[in-house]
């Protein structure tokens, strides 16, 4: 048989590589992948519309609908931001976490996501030590699933509040988003790169927007692998700094180090960002940290409290883009699809 002609008929009958089925729920939000540029910036808008409306008119536009918390892992600005989100729009919320649950009697993620539907959840926001939990509640429950952050993998939400802030200083009233946006911005993410789905999140949705990206680093937490379109690895971080108009810095999670070997002595003499640091290579630029900050290991007090500092920026910038994300879970299906 002519070899041609197989290969041929063996691709014709290679079935098709499936569009990928998630998210199932056009309201969930598991990756900052599910949002298109035009949906992020419908996003954007509606936060800052919602976060001005008048909270008596806000409070009836998700009266009464149902929000479940579940969280597995200890969180205070994710949690409290997402559930004054869901209650400033009106929402019920009930809060599950894995301390004070069936989930230590050994109740699976399923089943308790199953649970919280028959008792009238109509969104589960969702915070796991295991990367693609919020994928597997949503393909278990087919509620709208908000991933709040899930192992190392990915945490949206996060990287769309640190997208608010970083447009309020360098793109400050700008109305709509698109792939120019951040043209011209390079945006340095420092320190346990590794270990990080707020970089993940970040690295991400950055680049789409026009941004380039550094990664800062030593080997131990920033693989060379971690380096993609518009991210690129720079391991000298006062080189990164001369470099940035935003600086992310980035705890060390020590719950998910081990077996890294790591000499703290030496990270904070390469990669601490000191006010001496931040003065002589990066003056103007703007300081993020998602938090919680670590006080003289990754910055120190008085970089985490001057003014470049944007760190409390972010944290309120939380329920305002939180708000946005769950009116869109409890609205999406009503609104016709995906956003
Ligand atoms: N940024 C962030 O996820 O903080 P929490 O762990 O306090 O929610």
């Amino acid at each position: 048989m002519n070899p041609a002609a197989t290969s041929v008929r063996r691709q014709l009958q290679t079935p098709p590589v499936p569009a990928s089925q998630f998210p199932f729920n056009p309201g969930s939000l598991l990756s900052i992948m599910d949002l298109g540029l035009a949906a992020l910036s419908r996003l954007l808008s509606r936060a800052t519309a919602l976060e001005s409306m008048d909270p008596l008119l806000r409070d009836r536009l998700l009266a009464k609908r149902r929000v479940a918390l579940l969280f597995y892992e200890s969180s205070t600005r994710t949690r409290t931001s997402f559930e004054l989100a869901a209650k400033g729009l009106g929402a019920d919320t009930t809060l599950v976490s894995s301390l004070s649950s069936s989930i230590e009697k050994g109740e699976s993620l399923k089943d308790t996501g199953l649970t919280l539907r028959a008792l009238g959840a109509e969104a589960i926001i969702l915070r796991h030590a295991s990367s693609g939990a919020a994928w597997l509640l949503e393909s278990e429950t087919r509620l709208p699933v908000l991933n709040a952050g899930d192992g190392m993998h990915e945490h949206p939400t996060q990287a769309l509040l640190d997208l608010r802030t970083i447009l309020a200083h360098l793109r400050p009233g700008i109305e709509a988003i698109d792939a120019e946006t951040l043209a011209g911005v390079t945006v340095s993410i420092v320190g346990d790169i590794l270990h990080s789905r707020v970089a993940r999140s970040n690295m991400l949705l950055l680049p789409r927007l026009g941004a380039r990206v550094l990664l800062c680093g030593p080997k131990e937490l920033l693989p060379e692998l971690a380096a993609g379109p518009g991210v690129i690895i720079e391991r000298d971080f006062e080189q990164a700094l001369r470099q940035s108009q935003a600086v992310m810095m980035l705890r060390i999670q020590a719950e998910r180090l081990a077996g890294t070997q790591l000499d703290l002595d030496e990270y904070k003499a390469s990669y601490q960002l000191t006010g001496q640091r931040l003065a002589a290579h990066a003056p103007l630029a703007v300081v993020l940290h998602p938090g919680p900050i670590i006080r003289g290991l990754e910055l120190t007090a008085g970089v985490a409290d001057g003014p470049q500092s944007a760190i409390l920026e972010q944290v309120k910038n939380g329920v305002a883009i939180r708000m946005a994300v769950v009116e869109r879970a409890l609205t999406a299906a009503e609104q016709g699809g995906r956003a």
